[in-house]
């Protein structure tokens, strides 16, 4: 059972998707849990403030450090009374870090609390990242407005790791490789032969029509991608 807790100030993105998703089974499950925590909750002014302008001037507005702090500390106190001896890590999304890889989803998929802090606005104070991030990650080489979709990413990549997420188990297994990865490969269905148009014929590889298993793999091996975990 990993425990997803997510830091941010928009919680309805994330509701639909939840609820909608193959995700949705697994928290019925008990496999996964999801809780999405409202930034804004722990801001102690009035108007629940949660950003400011960058010390040194500059356009934008930076997120502060303080309601950050109240959350994580708060959500690793809520774990920590219900799993002793659970581990939390502290996930901050931002376009500078380490791209996220099927590996990295792996090695998380063995941690129990992924508390997750989803930046906004033009940055997040630096010390954020030095003192209660335990790790930062990218999700790729282009700038989003903020990290919930990250995060979801990183959800869904984790979930589908865990066995009885998606289909059955064996499903899962037989496309783990002797090189500790999954292979992804091309997929046909019926028809065999699809017509767009008259005279147009798009056919699906002869090989996997033959039911010659051993062609079958080695087809498969050649035209699929390892996914290293
Ligand atoms: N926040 C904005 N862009 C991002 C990215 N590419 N990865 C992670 N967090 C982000």
């Amino acid at each position: 059972m990993i425990r997803f807790d997510i830091i941010t100030i928009f919680p309805e993105i994330f509701e639909s998707y939840f609820k909608e998703s193959l995700l949705k089974k697994a928290i019925d499950k008990g496999l996964i849990e999801i809780n999405i925590h409202n930034l804004r909750d722990f801001t102690s002014d009035k108007h629940h403030v949660v950003d400011d302008k960058p010390f040194g001037g500059g356009i934008g507005m930076v997120m502060k450090i303080e309601p950050i702090f109240k959350a994580v500390k708060k959500i690793k106190k809520i774990y920590r009374q219900k799993n002793k001896k659970g581990k939390s890590l502290v996930v901050l999304f931002t376009p500078r870090a380490k791209k996220f890889s099927q590996k990295m989803a792996y090695n998380f998929s063995k941690i129990g609390q992924l508390i997750l802090i989803c930046g906004r606005y033009e940055g997040i104070d630096e010390r954020v990242a030095k003192y209660i991030a335990d790790k930062e990650v990218s999700i790729g080489d282009y700038v989003l407005m903020g990290g919930e979709l990250p995060a979801m990413i990183v959800i869904e990549t984790i979930s589908r790791l865990i066995p009885g997420i998606i289909g059955k188990p064996q499903f899962l297994k037989e496309r783990i490789t002797s090189r500790k990865g999954f292979i992804e490969y091309p997929q046909y269905t019926r028809p065999e032969v699809f017509s767009p148009k008259k005279g147009v014929s798009w056919k699906a590889p002869k090989v996997l029509l033959g039911g010659n298993h051993k062609k079958v793999e080695e087809w498969r091996n050649k035209k699929g991608k390892i996914i290293e975990n």
